[in-house]
């Protein structure tokens, strides 16, 4: 008899009949979330998922990373891996084509745009860019530099609302075109702020937390989703800027999960406290908090430092302490379709695996086989053997990092390619297709 621990990495790789076969003789926890099937939107792919011998491993509670890639290469290895997910079908449309429009279409061949209003983007966006088609693209704070802008950027920061004494009302591009309407007839009575002087730069509005919802007092909207006029998923190195990137080769064995939310959101501290009451694990942050306090990081791993004598923030060595884990429990504030935030993405950066509670939609974002999705078990307790079981099974665990060793990306390169980092030459583009400033009126 077969250990029940071992089913569930075993089970894609048996036919479907000796599992079905099996599954009236023994428990299983799961036939339908086992690894690596779990989630997977096509069932061709559970098909295909049979070229993996099954071979019975023992309980290993393993801490070497590295080690555990070299097991997996013997037992597996990314040609079989690579076959496996050939019939991988995420929802193209999910995300846009970044760079691929017809050069033909650009109308002017340099955009600058001036970041006006920010709450979070990056000093270091600011450059100027050398696009596509031959395009350039000057991306700054400063007023100085960028003194005859073609769009001003707001973000998170409304547009204001006087911003012409123009006599006409602008097409609003996307989602947005009521906006217009709201605030007053479109025509020379119109003494309403949704008004952009002729000849004025496009003003830009980027909101890109869940509710995605535009000011109504911009001409080019920025969001999450690929319905928005410029996309930006959270797929991007910049949004976590220095950081210490130190990623760790061993792994504990005693807390498998990492876990950290400084805003305690009942459902979402309810959800975790579900799931991590069953695991071993780590809490940081101020909810559900079991490591003694705050701040308790660095004096669990001083190697995270990022050697300044400023006081650390959390966000420093975030990268580098999730690193020290199998599991990284990555719960979104908000359940919308594509709304995929730098919670899964800090984790899969940081060489860790997320166990992912949010977007129904998240496997168009994210590579083949590279996160657990919480929701697809029927039970926390079903989840938590399954997290349990893989922390002991190092080629299993080995699995979920294939992805990025041997370049199995699904969507998740598309997700990187309209990500903030390539936003200022994507939003150049666009304006530039629009014919810059002098963007048609309705
Ligand atoms: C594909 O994604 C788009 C954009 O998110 C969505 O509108 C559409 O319903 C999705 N299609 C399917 C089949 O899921």
């Amino acid at each position: 008899m077969v250990p029940s621990k071992t089913l569930g990495y075993m089970a894609p790789m048996l036919s479907l009949a000796v599992l079905l076969f099996l599954s009236r003789f023994l428990e299983f926890p799961s036939i339908s979330s086992p690894l690596p099937t779990a989630g997977l939107p096509d069932p061709r792919a559970a098909a295909a998922a049979t070229t993996i011998p099954a071979t019975p491993r023992r309980k290993e509670p393993f801490t070497d990373l590295v080690g555990a890639f070299d097991r997996w290469d013997k037992v597996v290895g990314c040609e079989r891996f690579r076959e496996k997910h050939r019939g991988w079908a995420p929802n193209a449309s999910a995300l846009q084509e970044a760079g691929t429009g017809d050069c033909r279409g650009l109308e002017v061949p340099h955009v600058s745009v001036l970041v006006k209003g920010w709450t979070w983007i990056p000093d270091n966006l600011d450059q100027m860019y050398s696009c596509r088609c031959g395009l350039s693209c000057l991306w700054t704070k400063s007023e100085v530099l960028g003194d005859k802008p073609d769009a001003l950027l707001f973000e998170n920061v409304r547009p204001p609302l006087q911003d012409s004494n123009s006599a006409s009302c602008f097409h609003v591009i996307g989602t947005s075109k009521d906006g217009c309407m709201e605030v007053g007839s479109v025509g020379p009575d119109a003494a309403s702020g949704n008004l952009r002087q002729k000849g004025g730069p496009l003003r830009v509005y980027m909101d890109l937390e869940a509710s995605r919802k535009p000011s109504g007092f911009e001409d080019i909207f920025i969001g999450y989703h690929a319905k928005d006029d410029v996309q930006t998923t959270y797929a991007g190195a910049l949004f976590h800027n220095s950081r210490n990137y130190h990623v760790s080769r061993q792994k504990r064995s005693d807390a498998l999960v990492y876990w950290s939310s400084s805003r305690c959101l009942p459902d979402r501290d309810q959800l975790a406290k579900s799931f991590l009451s069953l695991v071993p694990h780590h809490s940081f942050g101020k909810c559900l908090n079991n490591v003694d306090g705050l701040d308790m990081a660095l004096d669990f791993y001083p190697e995270c430092s990022n050697g300044e004598n400023s006081p650390p923030h959390w966000y420093d060595h975030l990268h580098c302490a999730m690193s020290h884990y199998k599991f990284v429990l990555a719960i979104e504030n908000t359940v919308v379709e594509s709304y995929v935030t730098e919670k899964l993405f800090y984790a899969l950066d940081a060489g860790s695996v997320p166990i992912y509670f949010g977007a129904p939609n998240v496997w168009d974002f994210v590579p083949p086989n590279s996160i657990i999705d919480g929701s697809k078990f029927s039970s926390m307790e079903e989840l938590a053997a399954y997290v349990k079981a893989l922390a002991a099974d190092p080629v299993a665990y080995a699995e979920y990092h294939a992805w990025r060793r041997c370049g199995v990306l699904g969507n998740y390169g598309k997700a990187r390619a309209t990500s903030l980092d390539t936003l200022p030459c994507r939003l150049c583009e666009y304006i530039s297709r629009k014919g810059g400033k002098n963007l048609r009126t309705l």
